[in-house]
């Protein structure tokens, strides 16, 4: 499949290498310029590109940037992307990073949000898995154990290349509903980067609580805080865990 990336950070860059490893096709994009991409480009077979060029002739695009890079008038980029190509956002919303967003604080799922500023659907995937469950806990299909993630969208045709391409990264994909339902797999939820198994996960997911999420989300980032440099990857699973049962 050939795939445009924008964003090339924790989650982006992981999202080249694997997918480059996997036998696509991948494009990379950020805000800097392709001469900063220069060495991921080398390390993956990826090519490195300008943002303008990432969204051309590809099958899937793939946005993994902070929401308040959507401010960068993004929309024009998807003027002339076919209906057809599937558009994943790996985005997820923290007011403490973000700033306070009109439109979010009163219950629209993020990627709902997302898809209006960018003017089209997208399927939202990827965005709640810990960079570094990402980077290193991958497993083959059917592996013992192996970390399903969530994929929420309206489009079956797009959500199914999202699975697809979940499950090249090295992790189960779970249909998590419609983009209406993606609030289920944001930032304080039993399902967000708490490392589950398939069971698990569908379970999690029905178990949100929507008013909870946000408050368990700050919560939980206090306590981030405030131990930032001792959690080990494992401690933040756990505290992710608690603070959200
Ligand atoms: N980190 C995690 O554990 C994690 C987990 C799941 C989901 N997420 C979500 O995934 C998204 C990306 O997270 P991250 O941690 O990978 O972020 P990050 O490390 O800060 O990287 C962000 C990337 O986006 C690029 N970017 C920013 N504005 C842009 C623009 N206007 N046009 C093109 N590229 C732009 C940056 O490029 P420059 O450096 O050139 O500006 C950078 O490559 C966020 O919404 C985050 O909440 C993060």
């Amino acid at each position: 499949m050939k795939i445009g990336i924008i964003g090339a950070g924790n989650i982006g860059a992981s999202l080249v290498g694997k997918l480059a490893a996997a036998g696509h096709q991948v494009k990379v994009a950020n805000s800097k310029g392709p001469e900063t991409l220069r060495e991921l480009a080398d390390a993956t077979g990826a090519q490195a590109v300008h943002k303008q060029d990432a969204v051309k002739d590809v099958d899937a695009i793939i946005l993994s940037i902070p929401f308040l890079s959507y401010a960068d008038h993004l929309a024009s980029l998807f003027a002339d992307v076919p209906a057809d190509v599937t558009v994943i956002d790996t985005s997820n919303y923290y007011p403490f990073r973000d700033g306070t967003l009109d439109g979010l604080d009163n219950g629209t799922p993020e990627s709902v949000w997302v898809s209006q500023q960018i003017g089209r659907p997208v399927i939202k995937a990827w965005n709640a898995v810990l960079a570094a469950t990402l980077a290193e806990r991958g497993k083959p299909a059917g592996a013992a154990g192996r970390i399903a993630l969530p994929v929420a969208g309206d489009d079956a045709k797009a959500k199914a290349v999202a699975m697809q391409l979940v499950d090249d990264t090295g992790f189960d994909a779970l249909d998590a509903g419609s983009l209406a339902d993606s609030w289920r797999q944001q930032p304080g939820t039993p399902a967000y980067c708490t490392e589950l198994t398939l069971d698990e996960l569908n379970s999690a997911l029905a178990a949100a609580d929507k008013k909870r999420a946000p408050e368990n989300r700050e919560a939980l980032i206090t306590q981030f805080m405030a131990r930032y440099d001792e959690l080990t990857h494992d401690d933040t699973i756990e505290m992710n865990r608690a603070g959200t049962a």
